[in-house]
């Protein structure tokens, strides 16, 4: 059975307190707890107090996006490599803020994947449909363009360190999550695609996370889904007490 995996999503929010305090209240919270894995994604300049609040815990670390070039002249841009020197084990890529308010392409995420995966990363790649897509029946089309076009050149070793997560943007800080049963279609599609590419045994091992306003009230039953492997959380993972109420449901315990 795959491990559920919840991560937590800080887009750009906190400030330096905040997010020590908050890595440490969710670090203290999950305990030694091994049975569902748990990580943190801080903005960039958080990362290493974060680290730093996580540390000897079972919290990872990740980080929010990164550049495809190792170093070099690119303002602004962080490295594969620097996310991993300051503890990361993950990073997000391809997220739909990304997509859509930087205009981020597959072809370039696909660039990011290749290179977080060679410095040691692993990948969260973020894949979703907008309202208009769902609405002119278009969700399994944009689906299988953004996986090819992301995992172009991908082998089947490397997606052991892949995970996806299915996020329709349309309950992305919306409040109007998925139905259960929406995210597992789109669930069961991605993972078929990925079994008639990859075959059987790395569909059957890829962790495929659900994101769009996942809340303690919606966490357990959306799980309860085959193909739903847990959570990426945007908004109730900036308070702990929210999130490590969606870590339990991803356990099957009761939120309260
Ligand atoms: P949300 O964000 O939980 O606030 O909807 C999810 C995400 O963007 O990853």
């Amino acid at each position: 059975m795959r491990k559920k995996f919840v991560a937590g999503n800080w887009k750009m929010f906190t400030h330096a307190a905040a997010a020590r305090q908050l890595a440490s209240a969710v670090a203290h919270g999950l305990g030694n707890d091994k049975r569902v894995s748990v990580a943190v994604c801080p903005p960039f300049p958080y990362l290493s107090a974060v680290a730093e609040a996580l540390k000897g815990g079972s919290v990872a670390l990740g980080a929010q996006n990164c550049y495809h070039e190792k170093e070099g002249a690119f303002t602004g841009e962080v490295s594969p490599a620097m996310l991993v020197d300051v503890g990361c084990r993950y990073v997000i890529l391809g997220h739909s803020e990304r997509r859509q308010k930087l205009g981020e392409s597959d072809a370039f995420i696909n660039r990011k994947v290749h290179a977080a995966l060679a410095a040691g990363l692993e990948v969260i790649l973020c894949l979703g449909e907008t309202l208009e897509e769902r609405q002119s029946h278009r969700t399994e089309t944009v689906l299988e363009t953004q996986l090819n076009g992301s995992l172009a050149g991908i082998e089947a070793n490397s997606l052991r360190r892949v995970v996806l997560a299915y996020e329709p943007v349309w309950a992305i800080g919306t409040g109007q999550n998925a139905t259960p049963q929406q995210a597992q279609d789109a669930h069961a599609f991605l993972r078929g695609k990925i079994r008639a590419r990859f075959g059987e045994e790395t569909a059957s091992a890829l962790p495929i996370q659900y994101g769009g306003s996942v809340k303690p009230d919606n966490a357990a039953i959306l799980f309860a889904q085959p193909d739903v492997d847990g959570g990426l959380i945007g908004g109730a993972s900036l308070n702990a007490d929210s999130f490590l109420a969606i870590v339990r449901a991803a356990l099957g315990e009761p939120a309260a």
